[in-house]
């Protein structure tokens, strides 16, 4: 699929309008809690406003469903994005109607304005035409750069694309694509994929399609516990998707047939509730207590899939192995997040709950990619074409 990059693109003198993932997430006094989508939007941001172009910024924030609800403002984000960009950032107050309309062609060269979270408007997730139409009236350029949001079908992320003269990609999208498509098309071997949270249910599709690329599979957290039931082990008050076990089943035959390792939890760390102080370990083959829940991965299967990891040449990770967010439930998780960081190969990490695993222990900078997109991410190793890249494909 050929998409043209910001650097291809004629924006000297437009208005171009350009599509962030601004999703972030809040402090419940409505701060900005982390920036980190904001940082990775700003190369594309400098690079245009350095060529002296009039930028239009937009984006989604939370899920307001189509109404206006104040604590999903894109002020916030104004405000951080001022600081970081150094510079004055107009807000408008509605993402399309006469006010942005107008500030928006009052824009003189260098400067940015920041539309209202698109989401307060309906036609937003509905990709409806007369809203992509007047997002696109006032640009006559369009760039995508949010990469987390690319596999929506929105008006703002593929619906405005036919409306706008030239439409292209921007750094942050043309680096996640690049780094995903080098992961589905020659990835080096072995390829070790690493899979967590909660549902199987969320990653059948991904798990399908890594089984036409890795030579491993690991699973944990609280998905290992559908596998671990279809083994036929006891897994107590563990949280179990029964409708998904004879799918678990048909997955590990199959992995087999392909001589594809899924490498499960041997021993697990179990405890009555998500906020215990207090743990046990048990091993799987001894069950998990009837009135227990499995919240992490225990010290041998640490071992076992730190030891998975060490000759691989790409990894890729999504979804943390136990509820990391509580100290005592972490282990598995941080002792996974040291093993990835130590790869000498190529490590893509996506899915927020791993990326901020990963930026909790401190070891980002040790990793070649950490995609900030979630849903997105994993629709791409799924082999998904997204509509937002669909969108842009000349
Ligand atoms: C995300 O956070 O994954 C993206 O911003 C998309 O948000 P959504 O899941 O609400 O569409």
């Amino acid at each position: 699929m050929s998409i043209q990059s910001i650097k291809e693109l004629p924006i000297e003198g437009k208005k171009v309008f350009i599509r962030v993932d601004f999703n972030v997430p809040l402090t419940r006094d409505g701060k900005v809690a982390d920036t980190t989508r904001i940082d990775a939007a700003l190369p594309t941001i400098r690079f245009a406003l350095e060529k002296g172009v009039r930028v239009i910024l937009a984006s989604h924030l939370g899920r307001p469903k189509g109404k206006v609800d104040m604590k999903f403002s894109m002020e916030p984000v104004g405000m951080v994005l001022a600081e970081k960009l150094d510079m004055e950032i107009k807000l408008a107050d509605s993402a399309v109607g006469d006010g942005p309309f107008k500030l928006a062609s009052e824009l003189r060269d260098g400067e940015v304005l920041l539309l209202e979270n698109l989401r307060f408007h309906p036609g937003e997730t509905s990709n409806d035409e007369s809203f992509a139409r007047a997002l696109a009236s006032m640009a006559d350029v369009y760039v995508n750069d949010a990469f987390g949001t690319s596999h929506r079908a929105h008006a703002s992320t593929a619906g405005m694309v036919p409306f706008v003269e030239e439409a292209g990609a921007g750094f942050l999208l043309e680096k996640e694509v690049n780094f995903f498509e080098k992961l589905l098309s020659s990835p080096d071997k072995p390829f070790v994929a690493i899979l967590g949270g909660a549902k199987v249910s969320d990653k059948v599709g991904v798990i399908r399609k890594l089984m036409d690329l890795v030579d491993k599979i690991i699973i944990g957290g609280a998905m290992a516990n559908t596998f671990l039931s279809a083994q036929g082990f006891k897994t107590g008050q563990s949280r179990v998707e029964e409708d998904k076990i004879s799918l678990c089943k048909e997955l590990l035959q199959n992995a087999k047939a392909r001589n594809i390792d899924i490498l499960l939890p041997k021993d697990v760390v179990i405890a009555a509730s998500l906020d215990a102080t207090e743990t046990e370990i048990v091993g799987i083959s001894e069950g998990v207590d009837p009135d227990k829940m499995a919240l992490d991965i225990g010290p041998e299967t640490v071992e076992m899939f730190l030891d998975a990891l060490t000759d691989a040449r790409t990894i890729f990770w999504n979804g943390p192995m136990g509820v990391f967010e509580n100290p005592v439930l972490a282990v598995g998780t941080m002792n996974l997040a040291q093993g990835v960081a130590k790869s000498k190969g190529m490590t893509v990490i996506g899915g927020g709950d791993s990326v901020s695993a990963i930026n909790k222990a401190g070891l980002a900078d040790k990793i070649s990619h950490i995609s900030t997109g979630g849903g997105a991410s994993l629709e791409m190793m799924e082999g998904l074409l997204l509509p937002g890249l669909q969108a842009l494909a000349r």
